[in-house]
């Protein structure tokens, strides 16, 4: 099958470009000025921009948190994304605590394998750090599966102390793996969070307050000074605050490989939302939202490249059901909010839409940078020879966010009622169009296992 994209405007992370772009089977063959080739069929794109299709390197699919799941499957969660113009995820397996890595990856194996519509990584996600579990890190490695997250947050659950951590480090450094932090100080968190529990404080605005932002920067500071001592790269995820961004953006000054990526709900949402009693719940995520001032400093770090990548943490709980497991004790709430259907669009419309960033530099921390750091050259950009993910994006699309329209198995959005500008109009994934307009082409169990390289493209 041979697709022929005419008129559009090419939007990659270095260049914009007037080309017309034909892609044979599953790649881009050609890109050219006026291109006159045979094909199936022609996708007009006049006023429209061809771009990358875009990556969310952060996503749960049917995560256990809580007592409870996730909702999204991995064919509910990548349809949602697909419509959103993402064409790849990666998610995180998760090692169970005595188990091994394997038995972790071979179960998320199992759950997105014939069941997702869009091309697919994970990450390992290393709760129980042990000799053993070290070396496996090295297999897992070899089989494209290159990046490690751990956690100082999640006492009894998650949380690795400072000598795995750095064990951890030290073995990436062997391995060419990258570690991937969960940076606040969960020890001292819960003790704050016991206290306002006991205290009465129990609505899911004292999740919020339980967690400072102080606590954030520290625990983001102690991470990178391991990994420095280490001789290590690290990958703070899901940064939410001030004080944590100028803690990477210290060390980066210093030259130090520390990365980071934030996500929409941090750019568009507050502590504010957290309040309204139980409603609240429905924005209850860790690290929690923060008082509005953070917001501009997070979207000027994102254009200063002190982050890099915008993911979703989609994490989706219903509000019926799942969030209220915490009505009456914040800390029952299961953590975590929807977002993977509305993550290039809300970036479109608080960045190029509302004059914050380039279009280029839109497309830098939704696809291209996620591509590189995460070992997908073959994706992240319109170029010939890549994987034929593209997004015919109308950037004059206005769209209103609801709960009743989005493709996510949650019931509820965290932006209802905001008018976006901006949205994907056709998805193709691997040369196959998945999305036209309202309708779904795609089908489950398209999406293919992802074996990624190493990052080291990215790291000095
Ligand atoms: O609240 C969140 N972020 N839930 C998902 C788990 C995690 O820590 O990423
Ligand atoms: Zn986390
Ligand atoms: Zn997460």
């Amino acid at each position: 099958m041979r697709t022929l994209i005419k008129n559009g405007t090419v939007l990659n992370a270095d260049a914009t470009t007037r080309a017309d772009v034909l892609v044979d089977g599953e790649t881009i063959a050609m890109l050219g000025t006026d291109l006159e080739v045979a094909a199936d069929r022609r996708i007009d794109a006049a006023d429209k921009w061809v771009i990358p299709g875009a990556i969310d390197v952060h996503t749960h699919m049917e995560l256990p948190f809580g007592g409870t799941f996730a909702k999204d499957t991995f064919e509910t969660g990548t349809r949602a994304a697909a419509f959103g113009g993402t064409t790849t995820i990666i998610d995180f397996a998760v090692q169970p605590r005595g188990g091994s890595l394997r038995q972790g990856l071979d179960a998320w194996m199992e759950k997105a394998e014939g069941n997702a519509c869009i091309d697919y990584g994970f990450h390992m996600i290393v709760s129980d750090v042990r000799d053993d579990v070290l070396s496996e890190m090295d297999t897992l490695v070899e089989e494209g599966v290159t990046t490690f997250k751990l956690f100082t947050a999640y006492p009894g659950v998650f949380l690795s102390d400072d000598g795995a951590i750095f064990r951890a480090l030290q073995q990436s450094t062997r391995n060419g793996g990258l570690i991937m932090m969960h940076a606040e100080n969960g020890l001292a968190i819960d003790v704050v969070a016991n206290q306002n529990a006991t205290t009465g404080n129990t609505d899911p605005y004292f999740h919020g307050t339980s967690r400072s932002p102080i606590m954030e920067a520290e625990a983001t500071n102690r991470v990178i000074r391991l990994a420095e001592v280490a001789g290590a790269p690290v990958y703070i995820v899901h940064l939410s605050s001030r004080h944590a961004l100028n803690e990477v953006r210290r060390a980066r000054d210093e030259g130090l490989p520390a990365f980071a990526e934030t996500c929409p709900q941090y750019l568009f949402l507050s502590l504010d939302d957290l309040g309204n009693g139980f409603e609240g719940s429905k924005f209850v995520c860790s690290p929690p939202l923060r008082p509005a001032d953070h917001q501009e400093d997070l979207w000027l770090g994102l254009v200063k490249d002190d982050l890099q990548v915008v993911s979703t943490d989609h994490c989706p709980f219903d509000f019926h059901g799942q969030k209220e497991l915490g009505r009456g004790d914040f800390r029952k709430i299961p953590n975590g909010l929807p977002g993977v259907e509305d993550r290039v669009d809300l970036l479109h419309h608080g960045g190029p839409a509302a004059g914050r960033m380039t279009p280029n530099r839109w497309v830098e921390v939704i696809s291209a940078a996620p591509a590189r750091m995460f070992g997908l050259p073959q994706k992240g950009a319109v170029a010939v020879g890549l994987d034929a993910d593209l997004v015919i994006y109308d950037p004059n699309r206005r769209r209103t966010i609801s709960a009743k329209t989005h493709h996510m198995d949650v019931d509820y959005s965290c932006y209802e009622g905001l008018e976006v500008t901006g949205g994907a109009d056709v998805v193709l994934s691997r040369g196959k169009i998945i999305v036209d307009g309202d309708e779904w082409l795609g089908e489950r169990g398209d999406g293919r296992f992802l074996r990624r390289q190493r990052s080291g493209a990215f790291l000095r």
